[in-house]
Formats: structure tokens, sequence, C-alpha cells
């Protein structure tokens, strides 16, 4: 069974950065719902991210959800500072934009979300592929309620 990626992954992240910091915060007790990618989101990433580096050093990869924790777990070692909310936003950012979809393993929730497409829909796909996986954008499109435009802008992040 396919568990969502996000959750303890990203709280362990929170106290983890809340370790890094000479001031302990407290790790956050919960996090937003996932949603459309808010602007205040990008926000965060370019005030924080940004400090140091072109945030286009960021933009330019596609990497598991695991990976982006690592990733930022790593920023924050090297000096990375931000608000609690920042690095919820700066994770929100990473996971619905710059996250890795496998259509054939992930679970109906990180379908739904990272595809921007509605959980019956999300459910559809994981219905279809227990059948037959997905092997091509196209084939995915012919689930009732994935649009082909936008898998399309998000070709990238989908694999199979
Ligand atoms: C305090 C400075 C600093 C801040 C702030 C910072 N970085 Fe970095 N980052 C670096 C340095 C230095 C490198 C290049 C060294 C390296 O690649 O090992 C780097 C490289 C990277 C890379 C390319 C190397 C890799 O891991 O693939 C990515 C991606 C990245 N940063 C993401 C982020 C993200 C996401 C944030 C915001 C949470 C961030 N950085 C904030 C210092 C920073």
């Amino acid at each position: 069974m396919a568990w969502p990626m996000r959750g303890a992954a990203a709280l362990m992240l929170l106290a983890a950065i809340g370790f890094a910091r000479t001031t302990a915060a407290p790790p956050a007790a919960h996090l937003e719902p996932i949603g459309d990618p808010d602007p205040k989101d990008r926000q965060a990433l370019v005030a924080v991210c940004g400090a140091c580096h072109p945030v286009n050093l960021i933009d330019d990869n596609v990497r598991s959800y695991a990976d982006w924790q690592e990733t930022v777990r790593s920023m924050a070692e090297r000096g990375a500072k931000g608000t609690d909310e920042q690095f919820e936003r700066i994770s929100n950012y990473l996971y619905l934009s710059l996250t890795a979809l496998n259509v054939n393993e992930a679970a109906a929730e990180d379908i739904a979300a990272i595809l921007g497409i509605p959980a019956a829909s999300a459910d559809a796909v994981v219905t279809r592929r227990e059948t037959r996986k997905f092997a091509s954008i196209a084939d995915l499109a012919t689930v009732a309620g994935v649009p082909s435009g936008q898998l399309e802008a998000r070709k990238r992040r989908i694999g199979f």
C-alpha cells in the first residue's frame, strides 16, 4: 500500500531544522492542508533559499519528496534561515511544484495533489492501474477528470 509522501517526514524535517537553529523552536503541530500552490509559498522559497543562490538552481530539479526534505535539511545546516511557517511553505512548494510522481505507485492523495485533480479522479487512476499499469501521458489522460493539458504542464514530474 502506498502512503502519502507528506506527514511524518515533514514534521521530522521541521524538528530537524528547529534542532539546527540556536534557538530551538517547537515543531509545528500540523501541516497546512494540501492545496494549489499559494503564491506565498513561492515567495518563502525566494526569500529563504534565494539568500545564497539563484532559485533556478532549485527549479531545475525534480526530486522525490524525501530527497527534497534532505536537501532542505542540508541547506538549513549550511545556514538557511527562516521561520517555521516559511519552511512549511517551502516544503509545500517543493511538494506541489517540484516533486516526482510515479503514477503506478503513488498514494491517491499524492496523485490528486501533484496532478491537481479531484480526489475521485485520483481514485480512478489507482483503480485503473490495478488491472493495467500506465505507460504514457496519453494513457493517463484517458482517465475521466484527468485533463491532458494539466498533464502536459506537469510532464517532467510524471513517471511510470
Ligand atoms: C546559507 C546559504 C544557502 C541557503 C540559504 C540555501 N542554500 Fe542551497 N546551496 C548552498 C550552497 C553553498 C550550495 C552549493 C554547494 C553544494 O552544492 O554542495 C547550494 C546548492 C543547492 C542546490 C544544488 C545542489 C543540490 O543539492 O542538488 C539545491 C537544489 C539547493 N541548494 C536548494 C536549496 C533550497 C531548497 C534552499 C532553501 C530551503 C536553499 N538551497 C538555501 C547554500 C545555501
